[in-house]
Parts: C-alpha cells; structure tokens; sequence
C-alpha cells in the first residue's frame, strides 16, 4: 500500500449529541479505512485553544471555543491509504450548505458552526494534531 497516513478526526458535540458516532465511524470503516485509536472526551479549554490555534484571533474564534468544549466529543485516529483526503472527501464541505448529499456533513448537518466532525487538512497537521489529542502514541 503506498502512503499510508493517520488523521485526527473528531466527531463534535452536535454529533454525539445527535447520536451518529457510529454512523460516522461506519463511513470510515466502509471505505476501507482504519480506527487506529478512540475515546470520548470532555475537552479542556487548554486543549481546544492549541487545536483552533491557527483561528485565533478571527470572529468565530470564541464561538469554536465555547462548541468544542460545550459537551462530550469523539476523537479518533483514522489510518489508511490516504487517509487525509479520503477522510475530507467522506466528511464533505466544512460549510454543510456547500457539502455533497452522501458526504456527514451534507447529510446531517445544516450550520458551519455545528458541523458534527473536525479532521486535519494536511499530513503535517495531522501529526500535530494527533499529538496533541493523543500524546499517549507518542
Ligand atoms: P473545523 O474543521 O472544526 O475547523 C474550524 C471550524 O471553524 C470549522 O470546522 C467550522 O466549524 C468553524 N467555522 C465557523 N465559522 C467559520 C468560517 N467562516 N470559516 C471556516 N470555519 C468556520
């Protein structure tokens, strides 16, 4: 298999609330793709100030702040052939209204506030990423 990568995905706490982890995962899987690690997370503030950190200082910053440590979200390591891309592609648009139907966010998502998964947009930040999230595969 040439270039096999990880990902940093999160499913957001519209996500968990909606009930879809599986569902997300599923998709994932279906397409062949790898659940490398997972577990469910109360974000710290700490933790989701260094993730959004390369939004700080636009508009939305406090409001992504405020949604990503306001309940429970899924993080998980996806790994596969890649996997970055492919993990984007099944994800969609980050603004739903612009998302495929059949991609998460066109199906169950409307706002690009609350748009149910996060995953990293490059190889580089996915390792960032995954270490900041899971610094135990370190
Ligand atoms: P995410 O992939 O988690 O990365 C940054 C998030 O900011 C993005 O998904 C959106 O949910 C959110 N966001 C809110 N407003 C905007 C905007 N105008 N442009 C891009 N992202 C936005």
């Amino acid at each position: 298999m040439a270039n096999v990568e990880k990902t940093l995905v999160l499913v957001k706490p519209d996500g968990v609330k909606k009930h879809i982890c599986g569902e997300v995962i599923s998709r994932f899987e279906r397409k062949g793709l790898i659940l490398h690690s997972v577990k469910m997370i109360q974000v710290p503030e700490e933790l989701a100030k260094k993730h959004y950190a390369e939004h700080a200082g636009k508009v939305f910053f406090n409001d992504l702040i405020s949604f990503i440590t306001s309940g429970p979200v899924l993080a998980m390591v996806i790994e596969g052939e890649n996997a970055v891309a492919a993990v984007r592609q099944i994800n969609g648009a980050t603004d739903p209204i612009k998302a495929v139907p059949g991609s998460i966010r066109g199906d169950f998502a409307t706002s690009i506030d609350e748009n149910v998964v996060h995953a990293s947009d490059a190889p580089e930040t996915a390792a960032r990423e995954i270490a900041l999230w899971f610094p135990e595969l370190n």
